[in-house]
């Protein structure tokens, strides 16, 4: 009976001491970090430029060239295709609008918010209007150290300007990025225009830069031509050499003649 009773008893004594009071536990404190909408870069928000009201069609040679890049996959995989087509699309009107997105979704039928997905992740998309000169400059660290360093390029290009990072300028001509590496950076500090690299920058050649494009794009035709700079490194070297010349590999090399003296 005893040996009965025991399980009972012994469940009956821990039912009692999980009800005894606890010694108050120590809150640990919490910190939680401010909430920051971060919609702002992936919503959509219709405006009198950028709505799906407005009709976007690809001109008859986009549609040319859209051809020519859907040959590139097999049919059932046209989808695949939608990068190509968005940048065709971007080209085409200026920026990647909703209508560019949903005529990208309607050709390649896909459903439009896999379109959304794809053009909302690469930064490659401008969804908002951009100035005729669109300005990226590199910040990253190979850029932030080399030659003058990122730093003081940025802050030429936002006094000259009169623009900060996001904003484009009142006549529509420039817009200004900060970003991360675009893979030039032996000849850093660098930017990107439009589709252009600009290497070995101080914050002098970025300005005469910024002021060519500016009298390029504002000169009448019977004006004397402005010549703008060639993409590629502005510092007078071809393309990544040695700027201080050839300091290696300068004399004979050592053959088996030279270190064989018994030969
Ligand atoms: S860090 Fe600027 S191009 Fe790579």
């Amino acid at each position: 009976m005893a040996a009965r009773l025991s399980p009972m008893l012994f469940r009956s004594a821990m039912r009692s001491a999980c009800r005894a009071p606890r010694p108050q536990l120590q809150l640990r404190s919490l910190s939680v970090t401010a909430r920051r909408p971060s919609d702002t870069l992936q919503v959509h928000r219709n405006t009198p430029d950028n709505n799906p009201d407005i009709p976007f069609k690809f001109t008859k040679e986009n549609e040319a060239v859209m051809a020519e890049i859907l040959k590139r996959y097999p049919p059932q995989y046209k989808k695949a295709a939608v990068m190509p087509l968005l940048d065709l699309g971007q080209r085409q009107h200026g920026f990647t609008s909703i209508s560019v997105m949903n005529e990208v979704a309607r050709l390649l039928e896909m459903p439009p918010m896999r379109v959304y997905e794809v053009a909302t992740f690469y930064t490659m998309y401008n969804r908002n209007p951009v100035g005729k000169f669109f300005v990226q400059a590199c910040t990253t660290t190979p850029c932030q150290l080399g030659g003058c360093g990122s730093d003081v390029v940025v802050e030429a290009i936002e006094k000259h300007l009169g623009i900060t990072q996001g904003e484009t300028t009142p006549d529509g001509l420039f817009s200004f990025l900060e970003v991360e590496c675009l893979g030039a950076c032996v000849n850093a500090p660098m930017i990107q225009i439009n589709d252009d690299y600009y290497e070995d920058l101080t914050p002098e050649s970025v300005v005469q830069l910024l002021d060519a494009l500016r009298q390029s794009a504002t000169e009448s035709s019977g004006a004397l031509k402005v010549e703008v700079p060639k993409p590629g490194p502005l510092s007078g070297r071809q393309t990544c050499e040695n700027s201080a010349g050839q300091t290696n590999l300068t004399s004979e090399p050592w053959g088996i003649e030279t270190t064989r003296a018994d030969l």
